[in-house]
Order: C-alpha cells, then sequence, then structure tokens
C-alpha cells in the first residue's frame, strides 16, 4: 500500500486536427471500410501535421491537465514523458516540455514501454510523488503516423497520433492509485517492433529499402497476448486493493481493438458499458491512448468523486500495466 495516498489532480490531452477516415485508406491501400469496422472498430485517426512532433501534442496535453489541477507550471516537481516516437532518440523529449512549459530545474526523462507507456509512467510517477516530488507531472505521447508503413494494410489501418497527460499529487486518504500491476515478456519482443533506428540497425541506405523503419508486427499473436493480459492483470490489481470488478465503475482500456476490449469484458464478466472506448474516433495512439480516453471519461462527467478507476494497458515488450484508482473530484476547473 502506498506510504501517502497519490493521485490524479489534473488532466489534459492533445490530438491533431487532421482526420484519416477509412474511406482515406481505401484509396491508398486495398482494404474496406467494412473490414476494418469488423476487425478493429476503427472508423478515423488523427494525424499530425509535417511540422509537428511528439513534444507539440505533449506540451498541449501538459498545459491542460496543469490547468486542470489548478497549478501552475512551476508547481511541476519532475516531468515524465511515455512515447516511442520521441521527436528525437535524445534529448528525451520531456526536456523539450520541460522548456517550453517554462519549467526549470526539475528531472525530466523518457519511458519506453510501449502501448503500456502511460500506465507504465503513472505507476513510477505515484512512487514519485509518494517520495521527494509533490508534483509530478506524467505524459503519454505518440506519433505512430511516423513509423507507420502506408503500404502495409496490416498495419496501416491500425494507428493514430496523440497525446494524454496527468498531473499526480497529494490526494485525501483512500483516493488515488491504489494499486499497480507492471510486467513484461521480453520472449514475445519479435512480435511488435521497429527493427531499424536503434543501435542495432542504425539507418541506412538498406533499412530504408527494406522499410525496417516502419512498425513490424504480428497481429494474431499481439491479440492472442493482449486478450490473455488484459483479463489476468486487471485480476491482479483488483486482488491487489481487495476489490471486485463488479465495484469498479470504469475501465479505460488501451484503445487498440474493439475485439480485444469485448473480449476482457467478457472474460472480466463487465458490461462493455463500463468500458471507455474511442477507438473508432482515434485508432491505435500507443503511449497517448490511455490518457487521452481518461482525459475524454473525465471531462464527459462521467466520472464521480470515489469511483474506481481501472487503466489496463498492453503493448510492445510485450509489456503490460495496470492500475486501479480511486476518482478524486476536485471538480473547479473541469468540463
Ligand atoms: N484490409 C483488408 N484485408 C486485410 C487487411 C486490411 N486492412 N489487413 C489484413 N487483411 C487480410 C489479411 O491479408 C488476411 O488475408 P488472407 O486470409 O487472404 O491472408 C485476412 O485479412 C485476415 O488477416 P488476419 O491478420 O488473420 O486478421 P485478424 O482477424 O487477425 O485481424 C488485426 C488483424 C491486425 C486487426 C488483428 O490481428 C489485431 O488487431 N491484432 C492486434 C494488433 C494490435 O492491437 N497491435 C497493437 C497492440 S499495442
Amino acid at each position: 500500500m502506498p506510504r501517502s495516498a497519490v493521485g490524479i489532480l489534473g488532466i489534459g490531452a492533445a490530438v491533431p486536427e487532421k482526420v484519416l477516415t477509412n474511406a482515406d485508406l481505401e484509396k491508398i491501400v486495398d482494404t474496406s471500410d467494412e473490414w476494418i469496422t469488423t476487425r478493429t472498430g476503427i472508423k478515423e485517426r488523427r494525424i499530425a501535421e509535417e511540422a509537428e512532433a511528439a513534444s507539440h501534442f505533449a506540451v498541449r496535453a501538459a498545459s491542460k491537465a496543469i490547468e486542470d489541477a489548478g497549478l501552475m507550471p512551476e508547481d511541476i516537481d519532475m516531468i515524465i514523458c511515455a512515447t516511442v516516437t520521441p521527436d528525437m532518440p535524445f534529448p528525451a523529449t520531456a526536456c523539450l516540455v520541460q522548456d517550453r512549459l517554462g519549467i526549470k530545474n526539475v528531472p525530466a526523462f523518457d519511458l519506453s514501454a510501449g502501448c503500456s507507456g502511460f500506465t507504465y509512467a503513472l505507476a513510477v510517477g505515484t512512487q514519485m510523488a509518494q517520495g521527494d516530488y509533490e508534483h509530478v507531472l506524467v505524459i503519454g505521447v505518440d506519433i505512430l503516423s511516423r513509423i507507420t508503413d502506408y503500404s502495409d494494410r496490416s498495419t496501416c489501418v491500425l494507428f493514430g497520433d496523440g497525446a494524454g497527460a496527468a498531473v499526480l499529487g497529494p490526494v485525501p486518504e483512500g483516493y488515488g492509485v491504489l494499486a499497480v500491476d507492471l510486467g513484461a515478456d521480453g520472449s514475445g519482443a519479435e512480435h511488435l517492433q521497429l527493427p531499424a533506428g536503434g543501435s542495432l540497425r542504425p539507418p541506412s541506405l538498406k533499412t530504408i529499402s527494406q522499410r525496417e523503419q516502419y512498425i513490424k508486427m504480428a497481429g494474431r499473436e499481439v491479440f492472442k497476448f493482449a486478450v490473455r493480459v488484459m483479463e489476468s492483470s486487471t485480476k491482479t490489481v483488483l486482488e491487489k486493493a481487495g476489490i471486485s470488478a463488479q465495484d469498479v465503475s470504469w475501465f479505460v482500456p488501451h484503445q487498440a481493438n474493439i475485439r480485444i476490449i469485448e473480449s476482457a469484458a467478457n472474460r472480466l464478466s463487465v458490461p462493455m458499458e463500463r468500458f471507455v472506448v474511442n477507438v473508432d474516433r482515434y485508432g491505435n495512439t500507443s503511449s497517448g491512448s490511455i490518457g487521452i480516453a481518461l482525459d475524454e471519461l473525465a471531462r464527459s462527467g462521467s466520472l464521480s468523486d470515489g469511483d474506481y478507476v481501472v487503466l489496463v494497458g498492453f503493448g510492445a515488450g510485450l509489456a503490460w500495466a495496470s492500475a486501479l484508482l480511486r476518482w478524486y473530484e476536485r471538480g473547479e476547473n473541469r468540463g
């Protein structure tokens, strides 16, 4: 159990203006709206403009989260940015965000945990906020359109761009992050990867000609893994806190595929109405997804003080992460 209660004080999200619909994709690859909708639940996704990078959306989401928390940028004591598409391999995107928000002399670092990134960062940030850092800004952001192969119909229909952010800080006892479950199984790493651009296969004419700068995925393997860990990781956080799935008001799953979410709901015997779904409008935004979905939930007015909320993510690693929160509603700025 946490030494002192830490929870979400404010939340924000930012997505690009530009919409890429299934009809648009029908013009690019051999696919159909009908195939994409029935296999994934996705209707459209947001795509960043050429001049926009991860930091742009991270800054926007973070600014909203800080305002929502009723704080000023100078109140932030640490920045953790989860991303697999940083502006550059280094410096950390968290440092770029820090500078643009005018935050001085606080630790800022990136965290790579694929689509589990936001929840991983939330778990790490919670520990930090229980220690020396009162207010921790946690961001999940990805610009997957930059690493998506728009000639590969099996992946290009899935991904989109966006950011979610949360400010963590002290909340009354009994509220906030009650339990987390983090895990990874590197033996499945090959199922979801960006082969080139790192130290193993630095960018070269050869890697580019082989299109290795784009996401490679074994869809069925990832699907099976996702369904399994959504159930097991959710059950683990609930058991840790002694809460039953029936007591949970909202499940905020990683938005990868409606069929994965439906399978999890089925396995947990929870009605779909308690799962937040926006994959139809944004596709899979990786580290951005859970923060964006939680922000929509909070702003919809459907979250009440004291509600139990489960965040559950899965993805590259293969890694997974869940968190059980008891929602603390400050309420002053939301809406
Ligand atoms: N449009 C039309 N047909 C497509 C297509 C597309 N966009 N993409 C693949 N297909 C075809 C395949 O070529 C295959 O054709 P074939 O049977 O003639 O070979 C057929 O559809 C079935 O492909 P398959 O890969 O078995 O489909 P699927 O039901 O497994 O669905 C995914 C594919 C990618 C939607 C699904 O596996 C999935 O969502 N996996 C998880 C991916 C994920 O969430 N990744 C991120 C995790 S963070």
